[in-house]
């Protein structure tokens, strides 16, 4: 029996007889050589069919092979010199397994829409490959920060009273006679969790009922939310830099073939790996617009323009701190000598690319909290479980939250957020 290989394994096996299940991503033929493009899922290599080397209905089979069917290949793995893979594989049989015809995504270029409505065969193509592939290091990568930091995973639901980012972008849902939301952030129960655990994540999806199109934003998203007890936010924001220059530096080490398909300069890439990130306030960011020729005035949020120009300054990610009370939730932590900003920070990516993380130190003080909560138009009675936390043991806590799809956008360059998942939602897309 020849032994059952996956492409990524080629490597291990040259000059074996070796099968693979794999589809057929392109083909060229002439009349004594066929050149099948194949991929099995782990990667995407050439296989080469000699006329005079197999019997006479093998080759017949590969010339009315059509994109996408799928079939077992058998042969000898070999080096290839010219592919930047570096191996194929001589094929001395092929059988096939499920046939395909007019496949929709045709070797030239679709437009972006045809694509997506094609997303669930899309997926099957090198670029998306590429990503999912960096996705997945970056989700390996984050288990593997946290649980070498031993904090603890700790679930948030996804059904949920509660709306600790504001009530304008809440997807409402009917909970057997009373009224529930989809989560738009675990932090509240991760808080729960800090002072059960110390140090706990969540990695969930959230949904935003953001009516915003924009590059940066997806209905439904994946974020990591880290929580520390007996944190300040200074302390937070180094576990911030930390964990974001090592997810960027296990990309770089894991990924390297999928960088070279998304065309990402990798030296580019190299330079956020260097610690630390630098820090300016809300307020140095307000003169450095001002004095780049934008019209802002102190106290208002920063969109997609401003936070790119804010990050063009410098040539790595960088936080801005403390921003105005008025423009943040209400669970931030007052500064202990101003009246008008939180302890918090954003972390602007370079390139362009806006926040990827939001975090803040956690207001402490019982009286205060109930306040806020009551000034931002939220029922208390839904947040008792909540101020529990600060009536039994409060104590100092810090926590942040990145999102997976901003960061993935990011490391991998792309233009749009909506590459950065499987299957997107978005404001005008729930298909496939
Ligand atoms: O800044 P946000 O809203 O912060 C929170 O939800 C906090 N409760 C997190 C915490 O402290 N535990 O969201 C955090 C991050 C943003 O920085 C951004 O990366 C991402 O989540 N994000 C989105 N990503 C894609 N699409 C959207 N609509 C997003 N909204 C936020
Ligand atoms: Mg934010």
């Amino acid at each position: 029996m020849v032994q059952q290989i996956s492409i990524i394994d080629a490597k291990a096996h040259v000059n074996e007889q070796v099968k693979i299940g794999v589809w057929l991503t392109d083909k060229r033929s002439s009349g004594k050589i066929a050149f099948l493009q194949l991929r099995d899922g782990t990667a995407f290599f050439q296989g080469v069919l000699v006329k005079s080397n197999v019997a006479p209905e093998v080759f017949q089979l590969a010339k009315e092979l059509h994109q996408e069917a799928s079939f077992w290949v058998y042969g000898e793995i070999h080096a290839d010199t010219r592919s930047k893979f570096g191996y194929e594989i001589e094929i001395s049989n092929l059988k096939l397994v499920g046939k395909s015809e007019d496949y929709p995504i045709t070797p030239k270029e679709h437009g972006i829409d045809f694509l997506m409505d094609e997303r669930h065969l899309w997926l099957r193509h090198k670029r998306p490959h590429a990503i999912m592939e960096v996705r997945n290091e970056i989700i390996r990568a984050t288990y593997q920060f946290f649980n070498e930091r031993e904090f603890t995973k700790i679930d948030a639901p996804i059904l949920t009273g509660s709306a600790p980012e504001g009530t304008t972008e809440l997807f409402h849902t009917e909970y057997f006679g009373r009224d529930a939301y989809l989560s738009q952030s675990g932090q509240l129960y991760e808080e729960a969790g800090a002072l059960a655990f110390g140090k706990v994540f969540s990695f969930g999806p959230t949904f935003r009922a953001e009516e915003s199109k924009t590059r940066r934003h997806l209905i439904e998203f994946w974020m990591i939310e880290p929580e520390m007890a007996y944190m300040h936010q200074e302390e937070s924001l180094q576990i911030q830099e930390e964990y974001v220059a090592f997810l960027v530096q296990n990309v770089l080490d894991h990924c390297d073939y999928a960088l070279d398909i998304l065309g990402r300069d990798k030296a580019v890439l190299a330079k956020y790996t260097k610690l630390p990130y630098q820090r300016i306030s809300y307020d140095q960011a307000i003169e450095m617009l001002q004095k780049g020729g934008f019209d802002v005035k102190w106290g208002v949020d920063f969109g997609s323009p401003e936070e790119t120009y804010l990050a063009d300054q410098f040539d790595q990610p960088v936080f801005v701190l403390n921003y105005p009370k008025a423009i943040k939730p209400f669970y931030m932590l007052p500064h202990p000598t101003r009246e008008d900003v939180v302890i918090c920070a954003d972390l602007l990516a370079p390139e362009g690319y806006g926040e990827i993380i939001g975090g803040s130190e956690r207001a402490t003080d019982y009286d205060y909290l109930l306040a806020q909560i009551k000034q931002a138009g939220l029922d208390p009675a839904e947040y008792e479980w909540y101020l529990d936390l600060r009536r039994y043991g409060s104590v100092p806590h810090s926590g942040f939250g990145l999102g997976l799809e901003r960061a993935i956008t990011w490391i991998c360059g792309l233009e749009h957020v909506r590459e950065a998942i499987p299957f997107p939602r978005l404001l005008n897309r729930i298909y496939p």
